[in-house]
Order: structure tokens, then sequence, then C-alpha cells
């Protein structure tokens, strides 16, 4: 029987199976039935810098009779962020006592990452693995150019690195200009992991209310290549780990990604669809298809289909459809 153990970010995870920030990992009972059904590990449900913000705010208004006093309003606006860092901290904490794959603490937010100096060194005290940040900046105003959203998540990356004595990966999305060169920094920089790629929150319209509603969360299975494109191409190149994510559907595209060169996966949107016992039929399948081709474990795999190691490099970088296209009557 193939063995499915695999080396994440300096992490021993059983199979390369991770199950993804979302509401299936925002609880200890959750947690533990993703554990029953074979996860490799798992990364919380992540803390919202604007959460914490809000909640602060929120307390605030409540407590306007204190406004006016300088002393209080310090007092009262940490304890509200304490308030929710605490019971995330907690979840932390109980999820270690009673998992034995490795737990993974999500951060998420923007801005100069201030946040990541007050938070991050907290969530090494109870135990956490590592330490998943989801950085993103939309570029939606004209006077800021790209260059300077490119410095600013490099900054970013730089004060995380530096504050966070952990395995710490960035989830990122592709909508660099180059993300290669963006990667290639990330590199540098000794982040232990990348994972490709984060899928954005989407504002949707209501043609009845006409209003702004919120967009279909989960991912569809066609979204994988994209993933697939970037873990192939890049692989090789890096010394981080490449963690595959978004569109991962079955055990062949999990294989695939693992083919192009990833370390692991991470699983969201078929779990809360088909539920999180797909797991252990998705290792079997694997364990199944290593048995087949003569492979005993997954290095003896992992890679093999990157750029840096095939014939034809091409093939991976190809956008048009030149070939593919076969049109009737031609
Ligand atoms: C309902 C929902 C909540 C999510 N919450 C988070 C979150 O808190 N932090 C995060 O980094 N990603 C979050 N994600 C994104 C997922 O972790 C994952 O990156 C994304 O759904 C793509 O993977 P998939 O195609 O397997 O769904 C969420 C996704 C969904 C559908």
């Amino acid at each position: 029987m193939a063995n499915l153990q695999t080396n994440y970010m300096g992490l021993t995870l059983k199979n390369p199976i991770i199950a993804s920030s979302s509401p299936l990992t925002s609880n200890l009972d959750s947690l533990k039935r993703l554990e029953d059904a074979g996860a490799g590990a798992v990364v919380i449900k992540s803390i919202f810098q604007e959460q914490v913000d809000k909640e602060a705010d929120m307390t605030m208004e409540m407590n306007e009779a204190f406004l006016t006093h300088a002393d209080a309003y310090g007092f009262l606006k940490g304890a509200s962020e304490d308030h929710l860092i605490d019971a995330y901290l907690t979840l932390i904490e109980d999820a270690k006592k009673s998992l034995d794959i490795p737990v993974i603490a999500s951060l998420n937010g923007s801005g100069k990452g201030d946040w990541i100096k007050e938070y991050a060194p907290r969530f090494k005290v109870v135990g956490a693995d590592a330490i998943e940040i989801n950085h993103y900046e939309i570029g939606s105003s004209r006077k800021i150019d790209s260059r300077t959203i490119e410095k600013r998540y490099i900054n970013f990356a730089k004060i995380a690195r530096k504050e966070i004595d952990l395995p710490l990966s960035l989830k990122i999305g592709s909508n660099f200009s180059s993300p290669s060169w963006m990667m290639h920094y990330f590199d540098d920089l000794k982040i232990d992991s990348l994972v490709l790629f984060n899928k954005f929150y989407n504002p949707d319209i209501d043609i009845e209310k006409m209003s702004i509603k919120p967009g279909i969360p989960m991912s569809s299975p066609s979204e994988y290549y994209n993933t697939l494109r970037w873990i192939g191409l890049m692989s090789e190149e890096l010394n981080c780990d490449l963690c595959a994510n978004t569109g991962i559907y079955d055990s062949s595209t999990i294989i695939k990604m693992l083919l192009a060169g990833a370390s692991s996966v991470e699983l969201c949107s078929v779990l809360m669809k088909d539920g999180v016992d797909v797991i252990n039929k998705f290792t079997s399948e694997i364990s199944e298809w290593m048995d087949k081709k003569g492979f005993n474990a997954i290095d003896d795999f992992k890679g093999q289909l990157a750029q840096e190691r095939m014939s034809d490099p091409t093939k991976w970088e190809r956008t048009q459809y030149v070939k593919s296209l076969h049109i009737k009557g031609n």
C-alpha cells in the first residue's frame, strides 16, 4: 500500500489533503470530523482584521459615555479586540489538544501589517503549528499604480516573515502582472509556502431588488486550471513549498497538482458540497493510483511534470488555443 505521507513547510502530513480555511474549520467539532475523515492538516477559519476592528468599533458605539475619556477609549477598544482574539486563540489551543494532525492558524487582512506584529506571536504560544496569511489589495484606485501595490505586498510579507517565528504560508491571488516575479520575491524572503490561489469573495447583483448581493462563494471544478498551470510553472523554480487551492474536486485533480509539483492541496468547496468524508475516498483513490503506477511514496512522482523537468517546457506557457480548437467543417 502506497505511503501518502508528505512534507509541507517542515510539517509532516499523513497525506497531502488539507482542509482549507472555511466555516468547516471554525469550531472544534467540525475540526474533529475533518480529522476523522482523514484530513492531513487543517487551516482554521481566518480571523479577519476587519472583524477585529469592527468588534472594537461596535463596543465603542455601545459605550459612548466613555468616549470623552481618552484612557477609557483605549481600554475599551483594546478589550473588545482581545475578546475576539482570545476566542480564536482558545480554538487553536483546543484544536491542538484534541487533534493529532497539524493545526494552521489563518490571518486575513490588508494594510501595512501592524496587526500581524500584535497577534501572530500569540498564535505560537497556544501551539499553532504554522500560520497562513491571506493578504489582498484590490487595486481599484486609479491613484495607485501596480508597482505601489506590489511594494505593499512585499513590505507586508517582510513584516510577516520578521514577526512570525513559525512556518509561514502566504495565500495569494494570481492577479499580478508578473506572478513569477512576485513569487520569487516571496521565496527570497524565506516564506515557507505559497498557497496558489486564493478565491476572493465576489459581489453580484440582484436584478429584482436592483442591489448588490454576495456572489456564490463556492468554486466550480473548472477553476483548477489556472492553479495547475502556475504550480507547473513555478514548483521547480522556488525553494518554498506550493499548496494548490481552488477548484479541486476529485482525486485525479489532486494527483495532477502533485505531478505539477504541489506539496499539498487545500480543499474547501468540495467538502462543503459533498461532505468531509470525500477525503477518505480521495486518499484511497490516490493510493490505488500510486499502486497501479508503481509509486511507493509521493516524492516518487511529485513534480514529475513540472515545467523545468519537461522536454517541451512551452506546454505550460501556451495561452492560445491554436491547436486544441477543432472547428466543425475544418
Ligand atoms: C464559505 C467560505 C468561507 C471561506 N472563508 C475563508 C476564510 O476565512 N479564510 C480564507 O483564507 N479563505 C476562506 N475561504 C476560501 C477557501 O479557504 C478556499 O481558498 C476557496 O474556497 C478555494 O478553494 P475551493 O475551490 O476548494 O473552495 C472561504 C471559502 C468559502 C466558500
